[in-house]
């Protein structure tokens, strides 16, 4: 007896596809049917960012996967089941010194996913964006994914990644 029919059609799924990770199942998935990886406020960080032309500070973080193939310089082509994660802020000052620019309210938290095959079509990746507090699934239907992987297209030649892993001594 499978006492929970939807779980485990969900991992028969992804297991179909290749790519398995837990999901946050009580965040609504996105249009492209991909789900908020679960445990990935403990992933380790893979580098920072900060934009000058929409004030915001961004961390991006990995996954066993992707944080192993960034330590060993092994991210071209990133290997099957990476995921890379940017967690982006608007961007505040401190209360207690101005000149620290630190996180503000949360902008959106957004993900790629490399499969090759089940994500051909926009690259190997499948992008995934959730935007605000509420964790909003961006993009009225899948086709949102174009855009991302349009302009993710100037870095085709590192894999679709823009992000240089730090280097720590
Ligand atoms: C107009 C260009 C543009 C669009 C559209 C865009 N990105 Fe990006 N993305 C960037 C740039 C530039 C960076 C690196 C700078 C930074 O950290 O923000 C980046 C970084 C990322 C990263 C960190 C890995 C990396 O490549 O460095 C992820 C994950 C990501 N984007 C996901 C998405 C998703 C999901 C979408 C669509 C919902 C999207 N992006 C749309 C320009 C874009």
């Amino acid at each position: 007896m499978i006492k929970q029919p939807a779980s485990w059609l969900f991992f028969t799924l992804f297991a179909i596809s290749g790519l398995t990770y837990a999901a946050n199942k009580s965040v609504a998935p996105t249009a492209n049917g991909i789900r908020l990886p679960k445990d990935y406020q403990d992933w380790k960080v893979i580098g920072t960012s900060h934009r000058t032309d929409n004030n915001s500070l961004r961390v991006i973080v990995g996954n066993d996967i992707a944080v192993t193939a960034a330590q060993s310089g092994k991210t071209n082509p990133w290997p099957k089941g990476s995921i890379l994660g940017k967690l982006v802020w608007k961007d505040s000052q401190h209360p207690d010194w101005a000149e620290a620019t630190v996180p503000g309210a949360l902008s959106h938290i957004e993900f790629m996913l490399k499969d090759a095959v089940t994500y051909r079509k926009t690259g190997g990746w499948g992008y995934a964006r959730w935007v605000g507090d509420k964790a909003t699934p961006y993009g009225k239907d899948a086709n949102f994914a174009n855009a991302c992987y349009s302009c993710h297209t100037t870095v085709k030649k590192d894999d679709y990644v823009f992000t240089r892993p730090v280097s720590l001594p």
